[in-house]
């Protein structure tokens, strides 16, 4: 497929970027601490990127770990893992610019092989998704013959293209449950503290019943389970929600684990004195932004991956994509990982009981 055509945008106007400015305080910038000139700067970016979208027929999904700029300024959708998959097979845009990390991208060209697929910040990868190959998939069903692979989404296409079903934090446990009504043991990777949490909530034996991938995610990873009390004691009433990569110490301790879907539908549907996210920053400030009446403390980790997208980057991949922002999965591959993708699919919907 050709590379679509150079597009510049033109300059905004005073009277633009002024608009552009108050639309994007109002939008919860404001609300988080940005101060008039650092709006303006913003907006001339976000200026162009959204006049860019419509005259190139481009959408710009954004996982809520993303800056609270891209979040507010430029997504047309937002959300966890599953659902930006999910928008992004229904969508009939000509080309998607993903605000995320690779394996979310890819998962969208996996979607959809005709689109021309971007990701902004080339290196943007992921802890867990590093931690496996699809080598090390053929591996375990070598040992474990006979057993179904169920993969995070946070890997590889090739690593997807080995598994049986994809899932995601939103529906993890559901998927699994569903796996063990005809499989006496399940393989899961790649993130070994999820896998431990699954274990936990199921009831299944770990290595026996449950075989764990070894990976891990480098933000909640190091996330403590005895600060957990220092902050209930600090904050009475508070709610504490922690996502499911972290330790399942830390799990044990506090109120509600989920993804991050779960964790802000969670806060919208419970009145506390005050919540805490234990998770990527992203989310607390989007939380903060949804929620401007609900108390937050903030105790969260930034994810280097997720940060490396910026509004500038948004628009070079918009206005003149670099080779390395294009997302490129060989076709065989494509095919194979866009079966268990389907599968996680038809059963996160299937509402028949478990
Ligand atoms: P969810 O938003 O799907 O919960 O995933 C969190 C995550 O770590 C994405 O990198
Ligand atoms: Fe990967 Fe963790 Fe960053 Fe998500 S937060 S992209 S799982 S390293």
């Amino acid at each position: 497929m050709a590379l679509l055509k150079e597009t510049r945008a033109p300059e905004p106007t005073p009277a633009q970027v002024e608009a552009e400015s108050a639309r994007l305080a109002d939008k919860g910038l404001a609300a988080l601490g940005w101060r008039d000139e650092d709006l303006e700067r913003a907006a001339r970016l976000t200026w162009k990127i959204n006049h860019l979208k419509k005259a190139t027929r481009a959408i710009v999904p954004a996982h809520v770990y993303q800056r609270a700029e891209i979040l507010l300024g430029v997504a047309d959708f937002t959300g966890d893992s599953y659902k930006l998959a999910k928008l992004c097979a229904q969508s009939d845009a000509k080309r998607i610019v993903f605000c995320g990390v690779r394996f979310m991208a890819e998962t969208a060209k996996v979607l959809n092989p005709d689109k021309e697929v971007l990701l902004p910040a080339p290196e943007a990868g992921c802890s867990l998704s590093e931690s496996i190959t699809a080598a090390d998939v053929r591996g375990l069903r070598r040992k474990h013959p006979g057993a179904p692979v169920a993969t995070y989404i946070n890997t590889s296409a090739a690593v997807k293209a080995e598994s049986d079903v994809i899932v995601t934090s939103a529906n993890a446990p559901k998927i699994l449950r569903k796996l063990f009504e005809t499989n006496p043991k399940v393989i899961f990777t790649p993130d070994a503290m999820m896998g431990r949490n699954l274990a936990k909530e199921l009831g299944r034996t770990l290595g026996s019943e449950l075989v764990v991938w070894d990976g891990s995610c480098i933000v909640h990873e190091n996330f403590d389970a005895a600060s957990v009390e220092f902050y209930r004691k600090m904050y009475p009433g508070v709610k504490i929600l922690a996502h499911f990569e972290c330790s399942p110490a830390l799990v044990g301790a506090v109120d509600f684990i989920g993804g991050t879907g779960d964790m802000m539908r969670w806060v919208g549907e419970h009145k506390a004195p005050s919540y805490m996210l234990i998770t990527e920053c992203g989310l607390g400030d989007l939380a903060r932004t949804s929620f401007p009446e609900k108390v937050f403390v903030p105790m969260c980790r930034l994810c280097p991956y997720m940060k490396a997208t910026d509004l500038s980057r948004v628009l070079r991949a918009l206005e003149r994509p670099a080779a390395s922002q294009r997302i490129d999965v060989p076709a065989a591959v494509a095919q194979r990982a866009r079966r268990p993708i389907e599968r996680m699919f038809e059963l996160a919907e299937d509402s028949s009981p478990a």
